[in-house]
């Protein structure tokens, strides 16, 4: 054997050898808790890791509600997963977290046609957007991935609260550990390093720490209530979420994802696993991966962090006044 064909002989073995161990290493939800007479809402639930987390709770008997802002997408999502689930109770009802008045407008609806809400799933999120600002004023993945779920939150609050045992489930991502620096009162500053694809980046890593915050601060509101929140991480998944990358990067990242992470039914494992495992209560606030709890992000420790920001999003989406 050459010396180069040793070397990538040795590369496939190490490459095949880290598969497994992925496969291996991935945490799956085995609870068989049935959801019948509960009431769940995935954003962004037509497509990716919302899509197979809300198909996951259809199959245990779940109502399902699909927040969506597609109405086609999120009307096709709804057909075909009550055909894969035979669950009839799964509903689309629109849902733009990038605007304000539709999340308003979502929560007013939830509020008068639903008399429970059992689990609230912070799933949607965008990693790249067009660097522009909402008709809100606020920097559009900021208030896509972060804001919007912050609001949908705090309006849906009450009708979670009176519902027994309820959970909020957010959907964050190991980046939250790099976002070089949040700063609370410049949320919506997008970064300005030069290069699009590292700003995005910078920008995406925030949104996820202040989901990862968000959690842990509103376990500290919730104390005395019978409501939980989880943040999780997971995994590095086969989804549409690098859809808008250029095409020089999307090609390389789809062809590694495909090759050497988890599928989007894998990916939602943890998500479900936050949602249903029973017996977790007291771990309320904590960030899981893999089905497991994992450790406080450094960057997540300061608790006057995750308090500021909670103080300052309340003026951003407008609830200091309430
Ligand atoms: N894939 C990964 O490797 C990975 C890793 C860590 C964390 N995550 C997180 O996992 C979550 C799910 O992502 P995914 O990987 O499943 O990607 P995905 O397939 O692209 O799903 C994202 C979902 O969010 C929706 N969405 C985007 N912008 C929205 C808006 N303004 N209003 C309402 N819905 C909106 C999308 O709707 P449209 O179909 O209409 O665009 C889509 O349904 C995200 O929060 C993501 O940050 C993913």
């Amino acid at each position: 054997m050459s010396c180069l064909e040793y070397s990538i002989f040795w590369v496939v073995v190490g490459l095949i050898s880290y598969k497994i161990w992925l496969k291996l290493t991935t945490g799956w939800c085995t609870s068989n808790v049935c959801l019948v007479g509960k009431t769940v809402i995935v954003t962004g639930g037509n497509s990716g890791i919302g899509y197979e987390t809300a198909g996951d709770l259809a199959k245990r008997g779940a109502k399902v509600i699909l927040a969506c802002r597609v109405e086609k997408k999120g009307l096709a999502a709804v057909r075909k997963l009550i055909e894969q689930t035979d669950n009839p109770n799964i509903f689309f009802k629109p849902l733009d977290l990038c605007s304000f008045r539709s999340v308003r407008a979502f929560a007013d609806d939830i509020i008068k046609t639903e008399k429970r809400l059992d689990i609230l799933i912070n799933n949607a999120g965008a990693g790249v957007l067009p660097p522009k600002t909402t008709e809100d004023g606020l920097q559009i993945m900021m208030q896509t991935n972060y804001f919007g779920h912050f609001l949908l939150t705090n309006l849906l609050l009450d009708l979670i609260k009176q519902t027994p045992k309820s959970r909020i489930v957010n959907v964050s991502s190991f980046l939250a550990q790099y976002p070089f620096k949040l700063d609370v009162k410049n949320l919506n500053k997008y970064p300005q390093t030069g290069l699009r694809q590292i700003n995005d980046l910078i920008m995406y890593c925030r949104t996820k720490l202040c989901s990862v915050l968000f959690t842990i601060e509103l376990t500290e509101q919730l104390k005395g209530t019978s409501t939980t929140a989880y943040s999780l991480h997971p995994g590095v998944i086969n989804t549409g979420i690098f859809r808008n990358h250029p095409l020089w990067l999307r090609y390389p990242t789809y062809l590694t994802i495909y090759l050497f992470y988890k599928n989007a039914i894998e990916g939602a494992q943890t998500t479900v696993y936050c949602s249903v495992t029973k017996n977790i209560e007291h771990l309320s606030g904590d960030h899981f991966q893999d089905c497991k709890v994992v450790d406080r992000y450094p960057n997540a420790w300061n608790p006057d962090l995750a308090k500021d920001l909670w103080a300052e999003s309340m003026k951003i989406v407008g609830l200091h006044n309430k």
